[in-house]
Formats: C-alpha cells, structure tokens, sequence
C-alpha cells in the first residue's frame, strides 16, 4: 500500500463527512423539520449545528491537508489541471465555511440564548443559503475530481 492511497482515503473520508452531512442537511432534515414550530425548530438546529460544525472542521482540515499533500507529492507543476481547479474549489468551499461559523451561526446561538426567534429565523436562513451554495459546489468539485481527468 502506497502513502498516496493513506492520503486519498483521508481526503475522501472528509469528504463524505462534509458534503453528505450538507445533503442530509438540506433534503432530510429541513424538510422534516419545518412541521416543528419555530422555537423548537430554532432549538434543534442549533443543536444539530453544534455536534455538525466542529466535525465540519475536522474534514476540512484532513481535506485540505491530505490534498496538498498529494498535490505536492506528484508536483504542483506536473498536477492535471482538474486538480488545480479542485483545490481552488475547496479552497472557497472552507472560505465559505468560516463565513458561516463566524457570522450567522454567532448569531443563531445569540439568538436562541435570548429566544429572539424571528432573529434566529433570519441567522438560520442565511445558513441555509450559504450551506445550500457549498453543497452544489462540493457536488462540483466531485464532478471536477472524477469528470474532470477525463477532458
Ligand atoms: C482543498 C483543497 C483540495 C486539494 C488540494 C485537493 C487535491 C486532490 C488530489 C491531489 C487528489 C488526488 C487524485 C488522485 O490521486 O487520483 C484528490 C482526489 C479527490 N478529491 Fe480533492 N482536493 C481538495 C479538495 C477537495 C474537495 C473539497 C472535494 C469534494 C468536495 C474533493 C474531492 C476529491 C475526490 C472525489 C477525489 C478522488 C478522485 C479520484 O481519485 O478519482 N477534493 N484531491
């Protein structure tokens, strides 16, 4: 067994942590949980968000890590182009990321200290929009990393 494959399995158990927890996310359990009211609703994202975000964290380090590392290993120079593009994707996915954790998921955990739910509704919506947008270009990054060799 090679380091590389060490390296790929590292970076795509973070993957699948990252991005699927993103469509479990938006397609199970939004859905489900719009029939709460708002304050329950509030409380279980917030608590959902709490154990998420951290594990999100952790991905991103092991993706980023183990990608460069890989990079590095075969040559940035002599890298496919694919490659390049899909660290620049990930690269914006995390800046994405930390948009999210230091604006609008501060402000949920205020919000639901101080049970201002219409503030709380607003901070969880621009999680949404933000989570939706980094789960279509994870989805894209996939494409590029697998599709893209092939052009
Ligand atoms: C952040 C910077 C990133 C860098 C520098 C990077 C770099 C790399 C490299 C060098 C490989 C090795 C490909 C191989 O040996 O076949 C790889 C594989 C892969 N990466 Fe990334 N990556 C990054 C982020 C991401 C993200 C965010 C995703 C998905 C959301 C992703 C998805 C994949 C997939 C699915 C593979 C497997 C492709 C294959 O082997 O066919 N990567 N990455």
């Amino acid at each position: 067994m090679k380091f590389h494959h060490v390296l790929l399995f590292v970076h795509l158990a973070g993957v699948i942590v990252w991005v699927g927890g993103m469509s479990f996310a938006q397609f199970c359990l939004r859905p489900a949980a719009l029939a709460l009211p708002p304050a329950q609703r509030l409380v279980l994202w917030s608590g959902v968000f709490r154990r998420f975000f951290p594990l999100v964290w952790l991905a991103i380090g092991a993706i980023v890590l183990s990608g460069f590392a890989m990079l590095i290993e075969v040559g940035m120079a002599r890298a496919p182009l694919a490659w390049h593009a899909m660290a620049g994707t990930g690269l914006l996915m995390t800046a994405v990321f930390a948009s999210i954790w230091f604006g609008p998921w501060r402000a949920l955990q205020r919000a639901v200290a101080a049970e201002s739910w219409a503030q709380g509704a607003q901070a969880l919506n621009q999680i949404r929009q933000r989570v939706m947008f980094n789960l279509v270009l994870g989805a894209l990054t996939v494409l590029l990393a697998t599709l893209g060799l092939a052009f």
